[in-house]
């Protein structure tokens, strides 16, 4: 009791710091045709301001969906693109995305608050912003208000009109038993580097795990490359192969979005073997150990991968949709067509409000 009450009380100390970050900091990388930085500025410029206010809120009561809404970005665009298709209810006789092993750790609160957050945006503007949009946004903002840079998003995706399948869903996803070899060559076949490999893990900074994604590293035998301390406190947690519960990712600061993941590599409390392995790999060495001795490089690093993370085969211009419920695609929306008489009448009122 004591014990959670003062991890209570330094998270909330630790959380008012975090939300008083200095503004964007100036990251640019080359975006890919359709997408703009300014796309929603003439159709719905309180977008960036609406996605912020209601993320404070929510990360105010608990700063742990900041991780959920990472990596669901994260899921969707590795899986078929940023085309929002992990939101998607698989609906059409077949397993979705959303039921393949790896979603079934993601948080459900995610796509709460990523409805959440369409709602708001789609009241204040009407239907022109897209889901996937939204996710790439509350991505950023996730990062951002817990203690990382900010960044611009380049805007402009439309949301995909079908689920991948499971086996995609796993084809894209690699297990977190990879090695650093594996998950080089699974990324680069999205044209990712070995430097925005090291970075874009560098999300593992935040965030918990359950004991099912690491426990083969305890059992039967303890991975020898795991600092000893550190695996005999994992075993508390998770004192057989099955026991369900979690932990916290980044051991030495776990709700905070810094450079201390790669500290961790280096002191040999990585997590996962795909995290760990990034340190012993001698091509993504060198890479942890410059994120760990410069915050700010690793900053740099995170935005640019998370910006060509964020535009991996995107739908653009008359491609796809912009859902009016981010977990059904449109012409399945059984609300659909009532909510378009309703969108008329709203533009009519915004209308006649500009004619006064
Ligand atoms: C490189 C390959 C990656 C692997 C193998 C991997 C694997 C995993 C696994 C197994 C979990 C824990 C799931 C659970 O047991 O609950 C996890 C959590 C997480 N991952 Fe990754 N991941 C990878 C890349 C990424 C990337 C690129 C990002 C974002 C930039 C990311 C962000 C996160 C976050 C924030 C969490 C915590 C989620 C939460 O607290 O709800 N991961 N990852
Ligand atoms: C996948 O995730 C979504 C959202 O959390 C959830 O509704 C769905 O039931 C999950 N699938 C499985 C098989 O757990
Ligand atoms: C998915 O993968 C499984 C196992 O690899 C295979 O048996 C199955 O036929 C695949 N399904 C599709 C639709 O490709
Ligand atoms: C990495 O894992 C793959 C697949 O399990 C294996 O074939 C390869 O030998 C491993 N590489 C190293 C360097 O351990
Ligand atoms: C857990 O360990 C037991 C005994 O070694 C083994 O039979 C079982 O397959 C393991 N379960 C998992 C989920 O690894």
């Amino acid at each position: 009791m004591a014990a959670s009450s003062s991890f209570i009380f330094i998270s909330l100390l630790i959380f008012s710091s975090l939300l008083y970050v200095s503004e964007a900091d100036d990251y640019s990388a080359p975006i890919v045709k359709g997408l703009s930085w300014d796309y929603h500025h003439k159709t719905c410029h309180k977008l960036e301001k609406i996605v912020r206010k209601h993320l404070k809120k929510v990360f105010k009561d608990d700063i742990g969906q900041a991780a959920g809404l990472l990596r669901l970005h994260f899921h969707d665009c590795f899986v078929q693109g940023c085309d929002g298709s992990v939101l998607l209810e698989g609906s059409h006789g077949g397993p979705s995305e959303q039921t393949a092993p790896p979603n079934q750790s993601l948080r459900k609160q995610a796509f709460v608050i990523i409805e959440d957050l369409r709602n708001l945006v789609h009241r204040e503007c009407g239907r022109v912003v897209s889901c996937a949009d939204i996710v790439a946004l509350a991505a950023r903002d996730a990062v951002h208000l817990s203690g990382g840079p900010d960044y611009d998003v380049p805007l402009g995706r439309k949301d995909g009109l079908s689920f991948a399948t499971q086996n995609a869903t796993l084809a894209n996803l690699p297990p977190p038993s990879s090695n650093a070899s594996t998950i080089l060559s699974s990324l680069a076949t999205k044209n990712l580097t070995p430097t925005d490999v090291v970075a874009l893990s560098g999300g593992h900074t935040i965030g918990i795990s359950h004991c099912s994604s690491f426990a083969s590293r305890l059992y039967p035998t303890q991975d020898p490359t795991m600092d000893k301390t550190f695996a005999q406190g994992l075993k508390e947690v998770c004192p057989t192969n099955t026991t369900d519960a979690t932990t916290v990712m980044d051991i030495y600061s776990p709700i905070k979005f810094d450079n201390k993941y790669y500290v961790d590599l280096m002191n040999r409390e990585g997590l996962f073997t795909s995290d760990q392995d990034l340190y012993t790999y001698k091509v993504t060495k060198p890479i942890v150990e410059s994120f760990a001795h410069d915050e700010k490089l690793f900053f740099e690093e995170f935005v640019k991968a998370m910006i060509k993370m964020g535009q991996l085969q995107v739908l653009t211009g008359e491609k796809g949709e912009i859902r009016a419920h981010c977990s059904i695609r449109n012409p399945d929306n059984k609300n659909y067509f009532s909510y378009l008489v309703e969108e008329e009448d709203q533009s009519d009122l915004e209308t006649r409000a500009e004619l006064r």
